[in-house]
């Protein structure tokens, strides 16, 4: 069955009941995009009602100046992931060579090498599958961005300008969050309360930046002292937080 306008009440009426209003934009996105969702409303409709994102039933997302395609194998990207790519930009710093570590759909990187052309950006990732789709979604742009795997600082050699990461960084409870779980468990959830691989990033990464590199970090909502904690650690220089749209503080970044 093809999705028709006709359709779109019927359609509404499951996710309102079933999110609330605040998803109605994208339905009407979902709708719109009607050659990219299943023919059959019902499968749609039963995917909607398990809860599956949006973003995954679409197969592509907007983050910060492009689209991305995405699936159940990398985190779909969040706004406050954009604010941190704003910020990088904001910095007004002239970096030219960048690591993005945990790249996932490879969405931070890509971004970087728009608002950087000039700059050698690479991305890494434990994960052969998010590498896969990365560079799929590289190919949006001629300023190519090197995808490599890598667990953490592995296979990474050199010095880099800025890194920069959102890794992992949610506590694992259990029942898992009923919002979270179609997304992979690699790119959601970390040791030591959250913390565990934040802590690698930022204990290990002063040796990768240059003289004048920076380090930017998101995190948690209630993670920012204890990220900061560690950068001081660590050795770093002026230690700064980045908020979030709501105005919470969401990363954090320092210079080497
Ligand atoms: C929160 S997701 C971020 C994805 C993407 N950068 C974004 O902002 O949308 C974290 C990413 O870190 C990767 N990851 C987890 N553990 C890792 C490790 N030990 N080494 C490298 N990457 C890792 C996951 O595969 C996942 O893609």
């Amino acid at each position: 069955m093809r999705i028709l306008k006709k359709h779109i009440p019927e359609i509404t009426q499951t996710w309102r009941s079933k999110y609330g209003e605040s998803y109605n934009e994208g339905l009407n996105f979902l709708v719109s995009a009607e050659e990219v969702v299943p023919n059959n409303l019902n499968l749609l409709i039963e995917q909607i009602m398990k809860g599956k994102p949006i973003q995954q039933l679409i197969g592509k997302w907007s983050f910060y100046n492009g689209d991305y395609f995405l699936n159940s194998d990398v985190l779909i990207p969040r706004p406050e992931t954009e604010c941190l790519v704003e910020c990088i930009k904001l910095s007004n710093n002239k970096f030219k060579k960048i690591l993005d570590m945990g790249t996932g759909s490879g969405c931070i990187a890509i971004e970087l090498s728009k608002i950087f052309p000039k700059a050698n950006v690479y991305g890494s990732d434990l994960s052969d599958s998010a590498l896969l789709l990365a560079r799929k979604n590289n190919l949006q742009t001629t300023n190519k961005v090197n995808f490599f795997k890598s667990d953490w600082f592995e296979n990474i050699e050199g010095r880099f300008d800025l890194l920069v990461s959102n890794p992992p960084y949610i506590e694992k409870t259990k029942p898992k969050n009923r919002d979270l779980k179609f997304e992979p468990e690699v790119a959601l959830f970390s040791e030591e309360k959250g913390l565990r691989d934040i802590r690698i990033i930022i204990m290990n990464g002063r040796e990768y930046l240059t003289k004048n590199g920076w380090l930017f970090i998101e995190h948690g909502y209630n993670q920012s002292d204890a990220v900061a904690s560690t950068f001081k650690k660590s050795g770093y220089q002026q230690i700064r937080h980045g908020l979030d749209l709501q105005g919470v503080r969401r990363f954090t970044y320092a210079k080497r």
